[in-house]
């Protein structure tokens, strides 16, 4: 197949569920990602913030191939070393106590609104609400899309699952009121990805947290953009002085290979028996093996603390563009390696013409550039994608 046919033959029986562009990738390496004519292109886009190490990292391709050659999968019938280490890992990172491995982000968001209902059932049977914010996005599965406080995600879904209320996000007023003896959880990103890249206020998580501990209201925190990371920081709620009692965790965990995870505190976890959850794939050697390699290579080349001086370096040359065009932006925002440009226009248009010119960058909500590149990318990466952003930007002025 030529790169055309692979166009075609994906129109004709893929389900018509992505609005693909017209690009075929091969290989990638580093930062940087290939097409099937041997194009060139910076990805600052990392396959929507998951390769955090960048593509064919040695390190990383070296642990899949060892966990190959021993074996891919088994059940979890059985105890295997790559998950342990995995399990020990993340609760020395976090905090938490239990871990439970998944295969993506909403699976490991259906698993904590499950565990979360479990828990709270034990302390009242009307305890069922889960409050989540609007503009938010927690995944496709029906709870997770009833979740998702956005109704273009759930149109045509319906009868969704009952028990979810929405308030607006970093409204401490709105979670005031609606956070009762119902709530079961309050399910939060700590910064919202997909909706914008919208940071909340100083002190909103320490808020929230007081809120839920009033009504004895778990909170759940979404880490499934903001976590590995890419904040500066392991996991996003460790800029405040809170502990969630649940987070979730997928996209960068694998560097790529599909995993996700939930974490809980004991307390919580304790609801759970034999039987009452479950997974085929999750945890299995092959993705643990990934996520092992992944956090040691966040420790051994020191990313968190490259997250935090590239991300700033990337605001910095962002805020320029700010000054330099302020009929086209009216905001930079973002927290390491995670950041937003709001533009006063659709931004699908840039997103083409950064493309053509052999950089991927992406847009949300609809007018919010999106930048979410791998974490170990150098200053001179921010400096060549900023160098071919300026030139589309100058084009549309
Ligand atoms: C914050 C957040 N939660 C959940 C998800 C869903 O993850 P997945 O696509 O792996 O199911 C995403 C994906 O974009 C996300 O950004």
């Amino acid at each position: 197949m030529n790169a055309e046919q692979v166009i075609d033959t994906d129109k004709q029986h893929y389900m018509p569920v992505f609005a693909r562009y017209p690009l075929v990738l091969t290989y990638g390496n580093g930062p940087y990602v290939y097409d099937a004519a041997g194009r060139k292109y910076l990805d600052f886009l990392a396959g929507i913030a998951v390769n955090i190490v960048g593509h064919a990292h040695p390190k990383l391709v070296e642990a899949i191939s060892d966990q190959a050659r021993k074996f891919i999968h088994v059940s979890n019938l059985y105890h295997t070393f790559p998950q342990t280490e995995l399990v020990k890992a993340l609760v020395e990172l976090s905090g938490l106590d239990r871990v439970f491995i998944a295969n993506s982000g909403a699976e490991a968001n259906e698993g904590a609104i499950k565990l979360a209902r479990k828990y709270a059932k034990g302390l009242s049977p009307d305890r069922v609400e889960i409050v989540t914010t609007d503009n938010s996005f927690h995944g496709r599965t029906l709870a997770t899309l009833t979740a998702t406080a956005q109704t273009k995600y759930q149109h045509g879904y319906e009868p969704l699952p009952q028990g979810f209320v929405y308030v607006p996000y970093n409204d401490l007023s709105a979670m005031e009121r609606v956070v009762s003896e119902k709530t079961c959880a309050v399910l939060l990103e700590p910064i919202q990805g997909e909706g914008g890249v919208n940071i909340p206020d100083d002190g909103y998580l320490e808020s929230v947290r007081r809120i839920c501990d009033e009504h004895g209201a778990l909170l759940i925190l979404d880490e499934i953009q903001t976590g590995m990371g890419r904040t500066g920081k392991m996991f996003a709620f460790q800029h405040s002085a809170i502990k969630p009692d649940i987070i979730t965790l997928a996209k960068g965990l694998g560097g790529g290979v599909p995993i996700g995870a939930f974490l809980a505190v004991e307390k919580v976890a304790g609801a759970f028996s034999p039987g009452d959850h479950g997974t085929t794939f999750g945890g299995n050697p092959l993705a643990t093996a990934a996520a092992n390699a992944v956090l040691n290579i966040i420790a051994e080349e020191g990313l968190i603390e490259n997250t935090r001086t590239v991300g700033e370096h990337l605001v910095n040359a962002l805020e320029q563009l700010k000054a330099k065009y302020p009929m086209l932006i009216t905001e930079v925002r973002g927290r390491g390696l995670i950041v937003g440009m709001k533009l006063t226009q659709p931004g699908k248009d840039i997103v083409n013409a950064c493309l053509a010119k052999g950089v991927i960058i992406n847009c949300t909500a609809g007018d919010v550039l999106r930048f979410v590149p791998p974490l170990n990318i150098a200053k001179a990466h921010v400096d060549e994608m900023v160098q071919v952003l300026d030139s589309v930007l100058a084009e549309v002025r």
